[in-house]
Parts: structure tokens; sequence; C-alpha cells
């Protein structure tokens, strides 16, 4: 209610601004969906140090505080984020991994060889209950990548009833004799993934054949079951899975997409040039487009969107840092990351009706982390800070937006929004606008029609740093952090905001 006394409203065309103004316009009156918490969910798989070295450093770590072998730190500070979900234990290595290996006493367990991530030896003793026990510590909610692509149709119904059931069966027996009385009840069940890669290399149309197999017998009251989804524009992928799968069979629809500059020449992830900054971001702005295409598909089979859109994988990948193992995918993350990851999760917000769903990849040590560790030492990446930042969306009410006369943040003869945006209203009634500049040279300012609002109403935060290569260290955990943001006033019914370059900017507005 108080967001109609706040009076925000929805101007058409250019009132009072100058015709160069770049304009963020509001929209009040229309109910928007709710921006779904599980929008900023993370992703955990046996990759390198996000497990083994990462989350987890055994029980009989003696140096580093843990909680039944979890980094405290890690716990602390994932649980400042309200990550709402996590996702494990893959991305690719979900379709190698059996669950039963990694469950009942530790010296027993069964090893296997990582095939994807550096062809280590997987001892698995960080398994199920490890991870279940794990998610109750940092209070999100678990999302299980079931076995596809090397296992059986059994192998995933036995996991389900070992995780959720709270009767009598062979499997929560087994639970309970490996010292689990009462089930976790796992909500989200991804079924396989990247089918069409490293999770069998199958055809959609054969996919969902198994799709429809497994799911039949996936039981159990209030799961969720996740089809594994297209690889960034395979539209073909989501129309013939949207075609060929029951809606009773399937509440949501996966969809991975890197920003990546080139698969074969990805660049260092801290020593870049504007010109790879800029190659980065282009395919960051691609998620609009792929999400709109898909969500177009999905429309056409589903138009009362009962299926959910889940981008179980996005975030930027660059080449390993030097002296680190290839196959262990460790990069550092920069204000770079911070522009991709509020490009991003604005795209999220916006398409909220749908995308319900979402999983940086991957949360410690891997890809575009949030948190990245060194023995004892630990750091927050500038892309955590991003994520802390937006936790003021979770489950907020999403206010349509429309940017008008945006400007444009050129390379050569390319170029693109220099601007993102979104906005929500939450429940005590406070508004959040969430604002990007990706322009590395230029700040920007930007105008937000207002009424009956003064400046003592409005606050805000910023993360910016001189360099768009900056970086937290482990000598300088803290070089990038949030802090008030000022650059702005209240004039003439508008807000008008100043972005530094490269930056990210949260308002609140009371
Ligand atoms: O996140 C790293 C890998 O990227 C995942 O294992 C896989 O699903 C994707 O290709």
């Amino acid at each position: 209610m108080k967001q109609l006394t706040l009076l925000l409203s929805f101007v058409c065309g250019w009132t009072l601004s100058s015709a160069q103004d770049i304009q963020v316009q509001i929209d009040t009156k229309t109910n928007g969906p709710t921006i779904s918490k599980h929008i900023y969910g993370h992703f955990a798989e046996h990759l390198g140090r996000c497990i083994y070295g990462g989350f987890y450093v055994g029980e009989d770590e003696t140096k580093i505080p843990h909680t039944d072998g979890v980094r405290n730190d890690i716990i602390e500070a994932l649980k400042e984020l309200q990550i709402p979900n996590l996702r494990w234990p893959g991305g690719c290595f979900a379709d190698t991994y059996h669950w039963q290996d990694g469950i009942g006493p530790k010296d027993q367990r069964a090893t296997i060889v990582n095939q994807w991530w550096g062809g280590v030896t997987e001892d698995n003793s960080f398994g199920t209950h490890e991870f279940l026990n794990m998610c109750e510590l940092l209070e999100t909610e678990p999302y299980l990548s079931g076995n596809v692509g090397s296992g059986t149709v059994k192998e995933f119904a036995d996991w389900m009833q070992y995780t959720n059931n709270g009767g009598v069966s062979p499997m929560s027996e087994l639970r309970k004799e490996n010292g689990r009385e009462t089930p976790w009840n796992v909500k989200y069940w991804g079924v396989g993934n990247e089918a069409w890669g490293c999770g069998g290399h199958m055809t959609p149309e054969y996919y969902a054949n198994v799709y429809r197999q497994f799911a039949t017998y996936m039981t159990g009251s209030n799961i969720q079951r996740i089809a594994s989804g297209a690889s960034s524009n395979d539209y073909n992928w989501t129309e013939t899975l949207m075609k060929n799968i029951p809606a009773h069979l399937v509440d949501g629809l996966a969809l991975h997409h890197y920003s990546v500059i080139d698969w074969n020449d990805k660049g260092s992830a801290s020593q870049f040039t504007e010109e790879q900054y800029f190659i980065t971001l282009q395919r960051a702005w691609e998620m609009e487009e792929l999400v709109t295409k898909h969500v177009a598909i999905m429309d056409k089979y589903d138009p009362e969107k009962k299926i959910d859109l889940i981008v179980d994988e996005w975030g930027g990948w660059y080449d390993v840092e030097e002296g680190t193992n290839p196959g262990f995918l460790y990069q550092q993350n920069t204000m770079r990351d911070a522009m991709i990851a509020g490009m991003t999760l604005n795209i999220f917000n916006n398409h909220a009706d749908r995308v319900k769903m979402a999983n940086l990849a991957q949360s410690v040590n891997v890809l575009q982390a949030v948190i990245l560790t060194k023995e004892e030492k630990m750091i927050l990446t500038p892309t955590y800070h991003v994520m802390k930042m937006y936790t003021v969306h979770h489950d907020a009410k999403l206010l349509p937006l429309k940017i008008q006369n945006n400007a444009t943040y050129k390379n050569g003869a390319n170029e693109l929004p220099a601007i993102s945006a979104s906005a929500s209203v939450d429940q005590a009634g406070i508004t959040h606008i969430s604002l990007v500049n990706i322009d590395a040279r230029q700040s920007q300012t930007v105008s937000i029609p207002l009424s009956g609002v003064k400046k003592a109403d409005v606050s805000g935060s910023v993360l910016a740093s001189a360099k768009i290569q900056d970086h937290n260290s482990f000598d300088k955990p803290s070089k990038i952090q949030p802090v008030d943001f000022k650059e702005f006033k209240v004039k003439g019914g508008q807000l008008e905001v100043t972005l530094p370059p490269a930056s990210v900017v949260v308002l609140e507005v009371k």
C-alpha cells in the first residue's frame, strides 16, 4: 500500500527532461509478478576446489574453523547472502555420480575418477548427508541434480525415497541406519544435466522420451521436476521438449548460458582489454534475447505459465588462473563480473513471470564465484557484493519499467545499451531500483520520474572501482565493497542519479 502513497508515477513521454536524458520509467499501476527469491540461487559442483578445499575441509581439519567439516566463514557469508537454494552435485559431474557411493561409513565409500574435472580421484567423503545437512546449516533449499546419463530410473527413484520418504521403505530404513531419522524433503530435482552434451549427447527427441520415463517414477508431494534444458540459443531443444513432454510430468525447463568470449580463447579473468570486456558483456546481454525467445516458445505450449524457466547455470567463464589445474576452472572475479551479475539479475527480475529460479555458476572457487578461498583465508568477490545488494528484490513484487533514450556503450561499430535496470516493491512498501552502468569510461545520468518523494526518502549503495579489472585479493580483500551512494538529487519531480563508469547502484525509496 505504501507504494501508492509514494506516488511513483508511470510517465509516458518525455516530461521535464531534455532529449538526451536517459529515463527509467517505472510502472506502479500494473500488478507485477513476484520476483522469486530462487532467482538468486547458487551452484556447487564436485569440480576443482568448490566442494573439497572450498565448502568442505573435512571433519578432521584443525586449523580452519568448521562445523561437521563445512567452513564456518563460508556458512556465515552465504547466510548473509540469504542464498535461497543450492544446486548439487553438478553439472557434468551429476551424470557420473552414483549417490549410493556417498553414504555410509566414510572409510568404506567407493572412490571414482572425476572424468570431467581434472581426472582427480573422488573419495565420496562429501555425499548426500553432508550436502543436505550443509543446506540446513546454510538455511537454504537443496536442488539435487539426478544422474540420467549413466544412471538408472531405479537409482534416481531410490535417491528420492532415501531423502524424502518419511514412512517405512527400504531406502528410508537405510537412511536411518546412516544416522538420519527424518527425511530432508528435497523439493527441487533436476532430471540430468546438459543431456545434449556431457549428460549423454542425446538428441532432444530422445531426451524427451528418457525424461518422460524418469519423471514417471519421481513421486512424492511438493516436488519440482526440472528437465535438462537448452544451451544458449538452441531453441529447437526447448521447442522439442515443450512439444513432447506432457505438462503434468514437468515443472521446470532449464537453460544454460555462459558469458564467454570464445570457447577456444577465453582470455584472462583479470588481465583483459576493454574490447574483451565489451565482448563479455555482449554475451551477458544476450541473456535478454535468450530468455525472451525461450519464453515465447514456452508460451506457445504453456500459455498459463505453469512450467518455469530455470536458468540453472549462468556466469562469466575465462581461462583459469596461471599455475592452476586447467580442469579446476579457478578464476579471479573483477568489476567485469559485477557488471555481468547486475545486468543478468536485472534481466531475470524483469522476466519474473516465467523465470522462477536461476543458479550462478558457481558458488566457491569455480567460475564466477562469490567466494574464493586460499587455505584459511577467504575473500568475497564483487559478484558477492552485487548479490548481497540485490537481496532486497527477493520475493518482492516486480515493478515493470522502461528505459527511454538509453545511452550506448560502443566498441568500434558495435554498441550495447549502457544502462540496465529493474525495480520492485517489498512487503513493507519500500521500492528498490537496481541500476547498472556498463560503460567502462563514462558516467551516465539517469532520470526517474517520481512525484511526492523527497530527497530524505531516498538512500542507496554503489559498487564501483577505478578500473574494470579491479578485484579483491587475499592481500587486499576489501578493495571492492559497496559504499553509501550520494550521487542523486530530487529535482522537478524526478530523481536524478549519476552512475559512475562500470557501476552497480541499488536505491531504496521509502
Ligand atoms: O559449470 C561448469 C560446467 O559447465 C558444468 O558442469 C556443466 O553443466 C557446464 O557445461
